[in-house]
């Protein structure tokens, strides 16, 4: 559409509890990404990062998507669309199969018949695969294998992390979506997409997390030796701090909001004014003691980045990130929350903004817009693919397996 043979439309649509975004980009043939359009709305029916209806989300992707394409120039009919939720659930698998004689040369076929023993029957049953990140190979029993193409052995072996998401959320995501005419290509958490926006290859090499916190749940996402190592995900976000804030100080949402928005931080050590004042003065003006405020902030953060600490510690990474974590999401703009979160998760922290992208892209260098970003940059890499051994991702979807899908979801409309 209005474009030139040499460049393709990439879009990625950030559908969370509180806030839609879309961003639309261009992607020449050299894989140069520019992004030429972008929105943001309120979200609609939206419960703890999933669909509580159809209707809601199907309508805040509509309006929303709507000054993207102007903007743009072009209508968007597929995307990559981000999956928030509790139950998204990171699962380390193994599989092995034989594949002949010592002389056998492996090939894409068998990587993709080691996947399937790898995943098949691993994974419950009511959930949907989002990704296979295969992070090792052994050839008769000799590990440490990254791309095994063209090795020979007869027997191959693999490691992975599977990512996995209830099938029924995966569902009504798809057709939420659809309903605003747009087809969802690839389903990703939230929180991975934020990372291929806001991290460089060399981090993930060495190792590093990322933690979006959102308005309903805070994920976090952990990279090493290049690979996605683990996903999970918090039921608890930006919100609860609002929420509190209403409930103990006795004012509504909005006020709550405004103070959060306005006046908390992250630094809960430096001397503050003791007294916060808002609406305007001998009108209608409230005052509300600091320290009140600071302990019901404080509480909820606890909370929070207690339990990502304790998801990384169970997953083992808690001392194991040299590069630090990056924060990311709406609940990332809260002043010095780098502070906080650096003397409870006791590592080098910093906000991660998406950068470094051609077009309109300053409007949207906010860490709160990193999935949105995350989504296009990987629907980029998708397409523009790659040397055939490097095919990794693309081979789970075979173009019957797409097409019996959306007949699948048309069939249910
Ligand atoms: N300046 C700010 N200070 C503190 N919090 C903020 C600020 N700006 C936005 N927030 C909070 O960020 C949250 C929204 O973040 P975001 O848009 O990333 O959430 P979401 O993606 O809709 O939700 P989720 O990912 O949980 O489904 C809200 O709770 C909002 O109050
Ligand atoms: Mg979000």
């Amino acid at each position: 559409m209005l474009m030139d043979n040499d460049k393709r439309f990439v879009t990625g649509i950030d559908v969370g509890t509180e806030n839609v975004r879309a961003i639309i980009a261009t992607v020449s043939k050299d894989g140069a990404v520019a992004i030429v359009g972008f929105n943001e709305g309120k979200s609609a029916g939206m419960r703890k990062g999933v669909p509580a209806n159809l209707t809601g989300p199907a309508s805040s992707i509509d309006q929303m998507l709507g000054e993207a394409e102007r903007m743009g120039g072009y209508e968007v009919r597929s995307a990559y669309v981000s999956i928030g939720g509790s139950q998204i659930l990171s699962t380390r698998t193994e599989g092995m199969i034989a594949v002949g004689t010592v002389e056998h040369e492996i090939n894409l076929d068998d990587l993709d018949r080691v996947e399937n023993v790898a995943v098949s029957g691993r994974i419950p049953a009511n959930r949907d695969v989002l990704d296979v990140i295969p992070l090792e190979y052994a050839l008769d029993g000799q590990g440490g294998i990254k791309d095994p193409i063209g090795m020979s052995g007869a027997r191959l072996e693999m490691r992975a992390n599977v990512i996995s998401a209830l099938t029924p959320n995966c569902e009504n995501l798809k057709k939420a979506t659809l309903a605003a005419d747009v087809k969802s290509e690839r389903l990703i958490p939230s929180v991975v997409a934020a990372a291929k926006a806001v991290l460089t290859d060399r981090q993930k090499e060495n190792g590093v997390a990322v933690i979006d916190m959102g308005a309903a749940t805070t994920s976090v996402a952990v990279y090493e030796e290049g690979d996605l190592q683990y996903v999970g995900v918090v039921p608890a976000g930006s919100n609860h701090i609002t929420n509190d804030l209403a409930i103990v100080l006795a004012i509504d949402p909005e006020m709550a909001e405004e103070i959060k928005t306005r006046f908390v931080t992250g630094d809960f050590h430096s001397e503050k004014s003791p007294v916060i004042k808002i609406g305007r003065e001998g009108k209608n003006e409230r005052a509300f003691d600091r320290k009140e405020v600071d302990e019901v902030v404080k509480a909820r953060l606890e909370e929070i980045f207690g339990e990502i600490r304790k998801k990384l510690m169970a997953a083992r990474y808690d001392q194991r990130l040299p590069e630090g974590i990056i924060l990311t999401g709406g609940g990332a703009k809260m002043r010095d929350i780098e502070l906080f979160a650096k003397e409870c998760l006791e590592a080098s922290i910093k906000i991660g903004v998406p950068q470094n992208l051609g077009g309109v892209s300053e409007s949207i260098e906010k860490p709160e817009f990193a999935t949105a970003v995350g989504l296009a940059l990987l629907a980029a890499e998708q397409e523009s693919a790659a040397p055939a051994s490097n095919k990794k991702s693309l081979k789970l979807k075979k173009p019957s397996e797409k097409q019996n899908f959306l007949q699948k979801i048309f069939s249910k409309f």
